[in-house]
């Protein structure tokens, strides 16, 4: 197959047909982490949390480095598969996947301490409303999304990246004002490192505007704005 110069914000075709791109991408070194962050708002040691939509598995492993033990749930089966072979070569024993929907999650009732959604992005955005009540259903404790605030769309590009149907203010409609999530804010500065790293992971997925502005400003960083919505 080859290779587009980009696939224009089609995450459905990144995961199916390109998951190491998306692991360059989510591999691509954060700072502070989303992690750190995170476990600084609500405490993670010694849970057991199911991480759904565990993409190529960089969440659950991140996630285990505080949680007693982590299953991360995941649809796609080329992403599944990335995953499964991170964990073989790692040895890390505290973490399993398990292809499943997030929306009808393989779990039985209060069978974990937490279920996350580390920018587990559903579409269309209704969807979020099932993955809520399931979530619900398979926690003890937290139900914890972390996602894009509106306006935040592709970082601090996404006056950039236009033409994109964005769907966030529903996502945060469906979480703070039917399903009373609290919620915080968290900043992260992504090092892509090189004009080149940066357009082909980060470039090929958010399209080709966003490709001639980096390389036009030789923008190497890309600044996030994520938000960390809970519920116990
Ligand atoms: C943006 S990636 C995030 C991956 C991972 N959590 C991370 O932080 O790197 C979103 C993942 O959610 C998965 N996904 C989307 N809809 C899903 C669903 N209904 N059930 C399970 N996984 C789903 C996608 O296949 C994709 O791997």
């Amino acid at each position: 197959m080859s290779r587009p110069e980009s696939i224009e914000n089609r995450w459905d075709i990144l995961y199916r047909d390109y998951p190491e791109v998306y692991e360059a991408f989510s591999n691509t070194p954060y700072s502070p982490t989303v992690y750190e962050q995170l476990s600084g708002i609500l405490d993670l040691h010694g849970k057991e949390v199911a991480d759904v939509g565990a993409g190529t598995g960089s969440s659950s492993l991140a996630l285990a480095h505080y949680a007693a033990k982590v299953i991360g749930i995941e649809r796609e089966a080329a992403m599944l598969q990335k995953a499964q072979e991170k964990v073989q070569g790692s040895g890390a024993g505290r973490v399993t996947f398990l292809s499943g929907d997030a929306m009808a999650l393989p779990l039985a009732d209060n069978s974990v301490d937490w279920v996350t959604g580390i920018t587990l992005a559903l579409y269309p955005p209704g969807q979020y409303r099932d993955f809520i009540r399931e979530g619900l259903r398979v926690a003890k404790g937290s139900v914890v999304y972390v996602g894009i605030p509106p306006g935040w769309y592709g970082g601090d590009l996404y006056d950039v990246i236009e033409d994109v149907e964005k769907v966030d203010d529903e996502v945060d409609r469906i979480f703070i004002e039917e399903f009373h999530f609290a919620y915080q804010d968290i900043f992260s500065n992504q090092d892509y490192g090189t004009v080149e790293h940066i357009v082909n992971t980060y470039g090929f997925i958010f399209g080709k505007k966003a490709i001639a502005h980096l390389k036009r400003e030789n923008k190497t960083t890309i600044r996030w704005k994520f938000r960390v919505y809970w519920r116990a």
